[in-house]
């Protein structure tokens, strides 16, 4: 089936990141830091991903948490490098496309690799005054 369809409801974006955290626990980089290394309550963890994209794609401000904070501890214990960002820019990309289409699509891909990138760098700058 031809996808046309844009991300406009909140049922679209827990859709959608159901399917990305299907690939993510698959995935051989990056697979151990959600089953081993965090090991995740999903059904907790579905809803507030779903709350932090909510807030930036569809502007209504459910997400209340800092999201970088919890991602320096899992730096902490295990170094997150530019091959976890990487193959978790290629899953939330590649799921985005094969399901949905449009300007708010776009927006998602783009705020996921500022955010990526934006982590990184500031990893980077904490791990260096260590
Ligand atoms: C190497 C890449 C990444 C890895 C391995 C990763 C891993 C994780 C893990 C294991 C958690 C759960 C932490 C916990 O509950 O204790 C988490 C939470 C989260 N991640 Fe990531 N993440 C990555 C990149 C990103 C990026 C780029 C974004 C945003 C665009 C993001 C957004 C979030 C959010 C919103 C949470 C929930 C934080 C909260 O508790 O409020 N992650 N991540």
């Amino acid at each position: 089936m031809a996808i046309d369809q844009d991300i406009t409801t909140r049922e679209d974006i827990e859709q959608f990141i159901r399917a990305f955290y299907e690939k993510v626990i698959r995935d051989e980089t990056l697979g151990i830091i959600f089953t081993e290394i965090i090991p995740l309550n999903w059904e907790l963890h579905i809803p507030l991903i779903t709350d932090f994209w909510e807030t930036i794609l569809l502007d209504n401000p459910v997400y209340r948490k800092n999201a970088m904070e919890v991602h320096y501890h899992i730096d902490r214990i295990y170094p997150l490098g530019q091959e976890h960002f990487e193959s978790w820019l290629k899953l939330f990309n590649s799921t985005l496309d094969e399901m949905f289409l449009g300007p708010v699509t776009e927006l998602a891909k783009k705020r996921g690799a500022g955010i990526a990138q934006l982590m990184q760098h500031k990893m980077n700058l904490l791990n260096d005054k260590l």
